[in-house]
């Protein structure tokens, strides 16, 4: 029987079942090899209570690892091996996916795609290297948009063998709930409005877990802050005041260091920063750092509390530049290219418009659906994109909100929608044509951001997770040396539920 005759459903079970029974196979040898050498974790998915808001409120029931919320820090040294049992005490279906780090495909923790996903009761044992020295989370990869606004993450960090000095190494983890006058999460995960606009965005934004009310300064200190927005929607940007923070590391990569754009630290969901805070303030004084991201929606997020004395009277001269990790650096001149085009959502037909009416321009995809997209695209006549704009409607109503090249996604598991030769350097050229941002994120590759709107970018930053302006064109560059099946979604939980979501291959 020629694959080409299986039935898509068949192709789709096999595929899947046969990713699980590797990783299932393959785990014992593993730990039997390196036993020795492996960090043990477990964690556990479950129901909690937590104090995220202060009294007089009440405190609110999460979902969260092992009790807490954020979950437990995971901190190693480069090079380690970590071994994590993950329990599910949930009522659902869950798994773990280690954001950014690049492991495996078998421990990249997509249901479906690269494990079954773990059933109520049951535990699955992740295990992998930690290659990249970095700041890096862990949540959820199935219906993340509730599993993650419930509480399910943590920091996973990995320490340089060597780190730059500091005074304090410190860590936010930044969340947004949704909560009611009682300190109840809402209950509406998954509307249709949150999915078709911004996403979840909330009214209650956390630092670690809580309404933060101060943090606690000292005049001269270096503190080398490590920033993590583990919101559903929420884009940050942080002003810290009279501060100013130097940027050394985005996604866990290093990166020259620089001050950030108008001072403002800018972090879409899943993003992070490792800045340089030189806290400058006088004694006694109080500074307030503010998330200025939306306009006219500034807001305090905390403040920082000066001691009345002083650590040291002069800014530390110490080096702060971070050694590069081991990634295999793209060559330009031989690169592929390939393009993707996001679009949908609310106004996404007017944008579409505006950018030549094309829903996708896909490169020969043997996808029949796809492939169908790709030729009206190329008709920029009037009557294209009337066309393009009636398909649109039509898979709207099919439930899809946000497309990827034409495409909706409606689970994990799908064709890919290219692939990628395997250890050679690509070029993916992005487009959003929405009236939306989008953190667009790929799965087992930090790449690096060359181009914005055909304008080089300053520094070439490595990231895992691309913030793309409303109508902006991004190009990225990477190696493609991880093998597998891979997710390229956005970061926006309620934008990858409802469409925003597609598998890459690596072969
Ligand atoms: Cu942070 Cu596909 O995930
Ligand atoms: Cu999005």
């Amino acid at each position: 029987m020629s694959d080409s005759r299986m039935p898509t459903l068949t192709r789709r079970a096999f595929i899947a079942s046969g990713a699980a029974l590797s990783a299932g196979a393959m785990l014992p040898l593993q730990s039997n090899a390196r036993a020795a050498g492996a960090r043990e974790f477990r964690l556990r998915a479950e129901q909690g209570r937590a104090r995220i808001v202060p009294e007089p409120y009440g405190d609110t029931s999460v979902w969260c690892y092992d009790g807490s919320v954020p979950g437990p820090e995971l901190r190693v040294k480069q090079g380690e091996r970590l071994r994590i049992t993950v329990e599910n005490g949930l009522a659902e279906d869950t798994t773990v996916h280690w954001h950014g780090v690049r492991v495996p495909n078998a421990m990249d923790g997509v249901p479906h795609l690269t494990q079954a996903p773990i059933s109520a009761g049951k535990d699955f044992v992740y295990e992998f290297d930690a290659v990249d020295a970095g700041t890096f989370w862990y949540h959820p990869h199935q219906r993340s948009f509730e599993q993650v606004g419930r509480g399910l993450y943590g920091a996973l960090i990995v320490e340089e063998p060597e780190p730059i000095r500091v005074d304090r190494d410190i860590v936010w983890v930044l969340s947004d709930w949704r909560l009611t006058e009682a300190a109840d999460i809402r209950d509406d995960f998954g509307n249709m409005h949150d999915a078709m606009h911004g996403g979840r965005v909330g009214n209650a934004v956390t630092i670690n877990g809580r309404i933060p009310e101060a943090v606690a300064v000292r005049t001269g200190e270096r503190i080398r802050l490590r920033l993590i927005n583990a919101a559903n929607a929420r884009i940050f940007g942080l002003d810290f005041g009279g501060h100013e923070p130097i940027i050394v590391a985005l996604d866990g990569q290093p990166v020259e260091p620089h001050a950030p754009d108008g001072g403002l630290v800018v972090l879409g969901p899943a993003m992070r920063a490792d800045i340089i805070l030189d806290m400058t303030g006088n004694p006694g004084s109080r500074v307030t750092v503010q998330d200025r991201f939306y306009e006219g929606l500034e807001y305090r997020l905390v403040d920082l509390v000066y001691a009345d004395t002083s650590v040291r009277d002069k800014t530390p001269d110490w080096p702060i530049a971070l050694p590069p990790n081991p990634l295999p650096e793209p060559d330009l001149a031989t690169a592929i290219r390939h393009d993707i085009t996001f679009n949908g959502g609310m106004m996404g037909a007017m944008v579409m418009q505006e950018m030549g009416g094309s829903m996708g321009e896909s490169e020969g995809s043997p996808n029949p659906t796809e492939g169908m997209m790709g030729n009206m695209g190329k008709d920029s006549s009037m009557g294209g994109m009337m066309g393009n704009m009636g398909m649109m409607m039509d898979m709207m109503h099919k439930g899809g909100i946000w497309f990827i090249n034409g495409v909706a996604a409606e689970g994990h598991v799908m064709e890919p929608m290219f692939t990628l030769a395997r250890d050679r350097s690509h070029v993916i050229a992005m487009t959003n044509a929405t009236a939306w941002h989008h953190p667009i994120h790929l799965h087992g590759h930090s790449f690096r951001v060359i181009s914005r709107n055909g304008q080089p970018t300053r520094h070439r930053e490595w990231q895992d997770t691309v913030l793309m302006a409303p109508r902006e064109k991004v190009e990225i560059a990477f190696v493609a040396d991880n093998p597998g099946d891979w997710m390229i979604h956005c970061h926006i939980l309620e934008h990858q539920a409802a469409g925003m979501m597609g598998v890459f291959r690596v072969a």
